[in-house]
């Protein structure tokens, strides 16, 4: 979700006003995904890296994430989202945490779309931290080395019970992963738009879809063989 800061510039607002009318993006982008039933959506709210930002602007956003939280809890509860926290939420206030634990356990039986928000996340993170987990049970003796293998790694990742990503999409213009989830996008197709995230709407959700829908994906294979598979 980029280009909230230039949003704002372009209106000559302060860049926090920008954030603010990006969680109004979010919350169309959230409905939308959900009105269509598409099964999960992970949105990059907050890299490990963003804590150099200014300090007025981290505690701006930190601020918004704990209001938005408890504004919209009840409504995606309501429509059925299933809604979690990825990433490393140690460097977050007692207050934020604990009410991303109470969003988390309040939905956790929820059906309807898999909401993840990425929160002082960073693929590179999620890598390293499954590697540990990982290298921790087998210090243990609770896991032998040759049975670490794709599943195996993917269950320790933030992401375990997710299906693959289809489609990535980065607004803000910018052509680049920033450590988004790494190993997760190994097969994702990835749309990027000059569109600043406040910008995004419904209709270019549905443009990213409609470009995503006619896309031959051949995972490895030669085009006749994704064909047949699809036959
Ligand atoms: C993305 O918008 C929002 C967050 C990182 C929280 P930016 O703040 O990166 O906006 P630009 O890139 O400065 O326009
Ligand atoms: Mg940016």
């Amino acid at each position: 979700m980029d280009g909230n800061g230039r949003w704002a510039r372009a209106r000559h607002l302060p860049r926090t006003a920008g954030h603010k009318r990006g969680v109004e993006a979010t919350r169309g982008v959230i409905r939308g995904c959900a009105r269509r039933g598409i099964e999960a959506l992970t949105l990059f709210a907050f890299s490990s890296e963003n804590w150099r930002r200014p300090r007025e602007e981290v505690s701006t956003l930190m601020d918004l994430f704990l209001v938005a939280l408890r504004r919209e809890i009840s409504a995606l509860h309501e429509n059925g989202v299933r809604l979690r926290f990825i990433g490393d939420r140690s460097a977050f206030s007692a207050r934020l945490r604990e009410q991303i634990e109470q969003a988390e356990a309040l939905t956790a039986e929820n059906t309807g779309l898999k909401l993840q928000i990425a929160a002082n996340y960073g693929g590179q993170w999620d890598i390293l931290q499954a590697a540990r987990a990982l290298a921790q049970r087998v210090a243990e003796g609770a896991l032998s080395v040759d049975d670490i293998d794709e599943a195996c790694f993917e269950q320790a990742l933030s992401t375990h019970d997710l299906p693959q990503p289809d489609l990535f999409i980065r607004t803000g213009g910018e052509q680049r992963i920033s450590n988004f989830l790494l190993w997760q996008i190994a097969y994702a197709e990835l749309w990027f738009t000059p569109v600043l995230w406040p910008d995004f709407d419904d209709t270019h959700l549905q443009a990213a879809l409609e470009d995503f829908a006619g896309r031959q994906r051949r995972f490895g294979l030669t085009g006749e063989q994704a064909e047949q598979q699809h036959a």
